[in-house]
């Protein structure tokens, strides 16, 4: 019986476009591998989505001023869009806010619930008490316990990776308001992992060809032991939690998305006319489940999910999760908030999607962080893309027409250089489908060019420009092989560049074959080829310094045009009057009712002080706690809005209007002079 696999990619977010970061950990892999496998004509379902709930979306949407299901709307259409222009070949590509999802997702949460698995426990959890909320995941910042950074959110410090619950912070900070979160008692329902340990790490070892990585993080958290997870939330967007008196609260986000995996897979179903289809892929022994991430979701991909599926039961596990490292751009870590990234989007204003898609291919991050610059994207494609494959290609055809009239000559008396250049197709054929079957996609590309750097160098060395004149059978010899290389190469090559292959298969007036069927002899003598245009073009130096300057652009600050004037020149002793300090802001709030102001505490070390600073528009609550910055501390105090303001803080304004604290390393009270 065939194989059945069902592939899936991380969900992403739909609270921003697709960059190169996620092409290159879960969706340029996973269509790499479902390309090959569909070329195998087994039977293979490719699954996606939105993930929309979450709070990263619910930020998003604060930030922007609108609702969460707008900001996802527009996400959803957008990423949707562009991944089919980058020829990312879902079969159904579902979204977590559907009707079906929402359904499936409550429905295994109300079985495990039934059966007893959730343990409930009530827990004292970090409260706004300004805004009245609990402050869930990344409504909280503080300082992480494990490496001391100042910015971790509720969930992980993306410092040191260690994932984390709210209340483990130190000096925690509400993201809403700034205030200091309060512990409040909530009621929530937990997934015992510490219980299902022992389960999870038998089914682990059951585990074949894993990659190294994930494995080794698996067996690490294993070691330092599971702790229970509370799979509910007390949030306003998201699956509401199916189970009376529960008003409120929501499926945490890691609970629903990878749920949406299976609703997303029954709505293809749907769409195909069968409702029943979903179970073939979820229920049946025989399905392969692979799971395409990136590493920071593996502790949910191969330890939360398998364990909720395993306590539901009837679901197939993964087989495997063959997670990616990280992808660093321009030898930096890719950062969204810093515009440090290549958008989709934007780069197919540009370029075509198959030359991302073989430059990306080749340095997939498979066992390491690795790096994409625009240099080797501009070399990957000069010198393979164009200077081998198309070249080869170019070369081959083009001679085929003038010589041959495009019409593939015999193959009669080859030589043993002949014969070992056919030979090699289906010793790389095997090759190369060896390297997808274990997900080594980058060595699968690289073999797959090595096809064509041999084809081309065999091009070259036989010389048939002058066997034409000398040795008219030798002549014929070469065209006819280096066509078979072709069109071996034109299915080879397609998971990585469909729609430069599909064309190439319209030059050689060949329909596409079954990856096992490429062999030595496809294309008949007497079969018409055409020379066509020229596959890959070269990318110029220009176009290049324009990306990168692009990116440079996007992140540092437009350089200084103007400054003020210096002020007119004062005695010594004027200066010594004012006494400046170093103040820490122990704690910052919005001023109602107005956009400019923040309410800052400050601690002079000697004494506490409220100060009513003009940077709303700057800087929110959150951002400021925790820095020690500069203050005049003898300023006449004053009132504002009915508040009192006991001194002033320094700021420096730059000549892009924008503003920066004068921070210290000084004490809290210090003087400076
Ligand atoms: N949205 C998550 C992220 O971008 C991934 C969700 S994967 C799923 O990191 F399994 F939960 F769907
Ligand atoms: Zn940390």
């Amino acid at each position: 019986m065939a194989k059945r696999t069902l592939v899936t990619s991380a969900l992403p977010y739909a609270n921003g476009p697709i960059h190169l970061g996620h092409l290159a950990g879960a969706y340029l892999p996973a269509d790499l591998y479902v390309r090959y496998k569909r070329l195998l004509n087994e039977d293979i379902v490719f699954i996606c989505g939105s993930d929309e709930h979450g709070v990263p979306i619910t930020i998003a949407a604060e930030q922007q001023g609108v609702k969460p299901q707008d900001i996802v709307d527009k996400f959803h259409t957008m990423n949707k869009d562009v991944f089919e222009k980058f020829g990312i070949s879902f079969d159904y590509y579902g979204r977590t806010s559907s009707a079906v999802h929402h359904q499936v997702s409550s429905d295994i949460f109300a079985e495990l619930n039934q059966k007893g698995v959730f343990r409930k426990k009530t827990e004292s959890q970090l409260f706004d008490p300004e805004a009245g909320k609990f402050l869930a995941d990344r409504y909280v910042k503080g300082v992480c316990p494990k490496c001391g950074y100042e910015d971790a959110y509720g969930d992980q410090c993306e410092k040191c990776g260690t994932s984390l619950s709210p209340a483990e912070l130190i000096e925690p900070r509400s993201m809403l308001t700034g205030a200091k979160p309060i512990l409040k008692e909530t009621e929530h329902w937990y997934l015992p992992l510490g219980d299902l340990q022992p389960e999870i790490e038998a089914w682990l070892d059951t585990r074949e060809g894993w990659k190294s990585n994930v494995m080794g993080q698996c067996k690490s958290w294993l070691k330092s032991g599971l702790t229970d997870r509370a799979v509910t939330r007390d949030l306003s967007w998201g699956v509401p939690v199916p189970v009376d008196g529960a008003e409120g609260k929501v499926l945490y986000v890691w609970f629903d998305a990878p749920i949406g995996y299976i609703s997303a897979t029954k709505e293809w179903g749907i769409q195909k006319g069968d409702h029943e289809l979903w179970k073939r892929y979820w229920m049946d022994e025989q399905t392969d489940l692979i799971h395409f991430i990136g590493k920071d979701n593996i502790v949910f991909h191969c330890i939360m999910f398998p364990a909720t599926l395993m306590k539901h039961g009837g679901f197939v596990l993964p087989r495997n999760v063959p997670a990616n490292e990280f992808l660093n751009l321009e030898g930096q870590k890719l950062s969204t908030s810093r515009g440090w990234a290549v958008w989709l989007h934007e780069y197919l204003e540009d370029f075509d999607a198959d030359t991302l898609r073989y430059a990306l291919g080749t340095t997939l991050p498979e066992t390491k962080d690795s790096d994409f610059s625009w240099k080797d994207f501009q070399t990957r494609n000069n010198s393979e893309l164009a200077d081998i494959l198309g070249n080869f290609i170019f070369r081959t055809l083009s001679f085929t027409e003038r010589f041959f009239d495009g019409v593939v000559p015999e193959l009669t008396g080859p030589s043993e250089t002949d014969l070992h250049m056919l030979r090699q197709i289906e010793q790389q054929r095997d090759k190369i489908g060896q390297c997808y079957e274990e997900f080594q996609l980058r060595e699968a590309i690289s073999q797959t060019m090595t096809l064509a750097r041999a084809g081309n160098k065999y091009l070259t060395e036989t010389e048939p420009w002058k066997t034409r004149k000398t040795d008219m059978a030798a002549c014929s010899n070469t065209m006819h092989v280096c066509i078979q290389v072709c069109a071996a190469l034109s299915v080879l090559f397609s998971p990585v560049l469909p729609s430069k292959m599909q064309v190439l298969r319209s030059y050689l007036d060949f329909r596409s074959v079954s990856w096992n069927e490429v062999k030595q002899h496809m294309l008949p003598a007497g079969h018409r080829v055409k020379a066509g245009d020229i596959l890959f073009h070269k990318i110029e130096d220009d176009a290049i310094d324009t990306q990168i300057t692009k990116l440079r652009k996007n992140t540092e600050p437009p350089a200084a045009t103007s400054f003020e004037p210096v002020e007119d020149e004062i005695e010594f002793e004027d200066f010594l009057k004012v006494d400046l300090r170093a103040a820490r802001i122990i704690a910052a709030e919005p001023m109602p009712k107005s956009k400019k102001l923040l309410k800052l505490q400050l601690d002079l070390g000697f004494e506490k002080r409220q100060v009513l600073s003009g940077i709303a528009g700057y800087f929110s609550a959150s951002d400021v706690v925790g820095k020690t910055v500069t203050i005049v501390a003898n300023l006449k105090p004053r009132k504002m809005m009915g508040e009192l303001s006991q001194g002033m803080i320094l700021m420096a304004s730059n000549a892009d209007g924008s503003l920066k604290f004068i921070e210290t390393d000084g004490e809290p009270g210090s003087k400076i002079s």
